[in-house]
């Protein structure tokens, strides 16, 4: 019998696939829809203290390989998404708050309300790769992470993980950071930084230029990420990025990850992914011999 059940920490979950944040999770009529797909947990929007509009359009493209984004982390602000919150109070699949801020301060108020509001985790985002004020930079400044982290492990007492970046030449030093920073979980990676130009008028296509790159296309540099953090860090590690088959999952297993998120997978495959990434995920363990993921996890690692 395989049992694909893992735990992240504290957290027991009942299939390692999650929904990443930023897709089908706007609002609880969406989240509630890929808990009926079969995802075992799922993170929220990225959500932040006020309303934010995002960038113009377009913010989405499909590029050969995988898509290109740049919302601009649209939201309507942490009191207006409690209502959403409140209606997944009974869910049952943890429900992972994602909030994104620019001080600890705002940071740990986001998470107190996460946690109020019946979070079972709060998943910091601090790698968009493109919202000013409130993504890399914040992520990348191993100081303020650290004092970011801090802050909200005081503040609540539900699991914290942290979502780093791939942009960067130290991810083990800024992991490094949010451990230190009493951090639950390593989430890897959020989108890698690309741009699209349209050769009629020379002109990039986002209307912000620059946007994230996700999909099958990023999946080596996810695993790469996984595999080096893996034998630098205590934590818990998630992986994302590209996770779009079982194969794909035990893939990232073998790297390190306890569980994985998927994204762009969703659009690609359709909501029911998460069931069907469970199914092959069992299939390549039993003709594998393996009965359990933990038996996956780090498996490639030297
Ligand atoms: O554009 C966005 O809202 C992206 C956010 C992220 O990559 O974290």
């Amino acid at each position: 019998m395989v049992d694909i059940s893992t735990t992240i920490g504290s957290l027991r979950i009942k299939n390692p696939t999650m929904l990443a944040s930023g897709i089908m999770d706007e609002d609880a009529g969406s989240m509630h829809r890929m808990i009926r797909s079969g995802a075992g947990a799922i993170v929220t929007k990225s959500i932040g203290l006020h309303a934010r509009e995002g960038y113009p359009n377009p913010t989405v493209l499909e590029l050969e390989y995988g898509l290109l984004n740049a919302m601009g982390l649209p939201n309507p602000g942490i009191d207006a998404y409690e209502d959403e919150l409140q209606l997944l109070k009974k869910s049952r699949v943890p429900i992972i708050g994602s909030i994104y801020g620019a001080t600890p301060d705002e940071f740990a108020r986001l998470a107190d309300t996460m946690q109020h509001c019946g979070a079972a985790a709060v998943e910091l985002n601090v790698s968009c790769p493109h919202a000013k004020h409130y993504g890399m930079e914040v992520g990348c400044d191993t100081q303020l992470l650290y004092k970011i982290v801090t802050a909200v492990t005081e503040q609540v007492t539900i699991p914290v993980f942290v979502k780093i970046s791939p942009n960067v030449t130290n991810i083990v030093e800024i992991a490094s950071a949010a451990e230190q920073g009493n951090a639950d979980a390593i989430v890897a990676i959020n989108t890698v930084k690309a741009m699209k130009i349209d050769l009629e008028t020379r002109q990039p296509i986002l209307a912000n230029k620059t946007g994230g790159y996700s999909g099958r296309a990023i999946k080596p540099i996810g695993v790469r990420c996984i595999y080096d953090l893996a034998q630098h860090i205590k934590l818990p590690l998630i992986g994302v990025g590209g996770i779009t088959t079982g194969q794909d999952a035990v893939e990232y297993f073998m790297a390190g990850a306890s569980a994985v998120q998927l994204g762009s997978a969703v659009y690609y495959r359709g909501p029911d992914v998460f069931r069907a990434v469970c199914t092959e995920l069992k299939d390549w363990m039993s003709a594998h011999g393996y009965t359990n993921v933990s038996q996956l996890v780090g498996a490639a690692l030297p």
